[in-house]
């Protein structure tokens, strides 16, 4: 099943522990939607645009089990993606879908990867292997539910910050997509730029 928007936002207030939370998670995942689906325009790729967006609405939905009382993240919080993948996988949601949500991790993560940071993750690759896998994860580099929205040099010191390899993995992903004008969606959602 692919969800409409309705049902993804009906889905995260099933698993949003406070209205608090609800108005982070869900207020990011409709920003990366947005900033995927302008890569789309822009691009004019071709993509199964119900499904993106589905994705994107859904990415974070692991996340609210992993964040303290104040919304902030806790230090297992990267097992998010796993976690809302088996959610959306207990939900009956589309595979691809659950796909998309378990891969979206700093542009696609190795077993390699996990060893070098010590994150709680199985060792297993979780790479993106199709356009929309790949849009989810980029959408989400551009914004932090904090919230910011994060320029393209924060979005690489923090990716540094796991690998230096991942700088040329992010330059693909310019390539293929493009930059968003976060300026725009920075005063869309009063949002500041960081
Ligand atoms: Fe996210």
């Amino acid at each position: 099943m692919i969800p409409t928007k309705q049902q993804c936002e009906e889905l995260h207030r099933k698993y949003a522990s406070s209205d608090k939370h609800f108005e982070l998670c869900w207020t990011h995942c409709v920003i990366v939607a947005e900033i995927a689906l302008r890569c789309v325009d822009e691009k004019s790729l071709e993509v199964d645009r119900a499904m993106l967006e589905a994705a994107c609405l859904l990415h974070d939905i692991g996340a609210y089990m992993l964040m303290n009382e104040d919304g902030e993240i806790t230090s297992y919080y990267n097992l998010h993606a796993i976690f809302g993948s088996k959610i959306l996988e207990e939900e009956g949601v589309d595979e691809r879908i659950q796909q998309a949500v378990e891969n979206h991790v700093m542009l696609g993560m190795t077993a390699d990867d996990y060893k070098k940071t010590g994150w709680a993750n199985p060792f297993k690759d979780y790479i993106p292997s199709t356009v929309e896998q790949r849009l989810v994860n980029y959408g989400d580099r551009f914004h932090s539910k904090v919230p910011i929205f994060n320029s393209l040099d924060s979005i690489k010191a923090k990716l540094t910050r796991v690998s230096p390899d991942k700088l040329q993995t992010l330059e693909k992903y310019v390539q293929e997509f493009g930059l968003p004008d976060l300026h725009a969606l920075a005063d869309k959602y009063n949002h500041p730029i960081a």
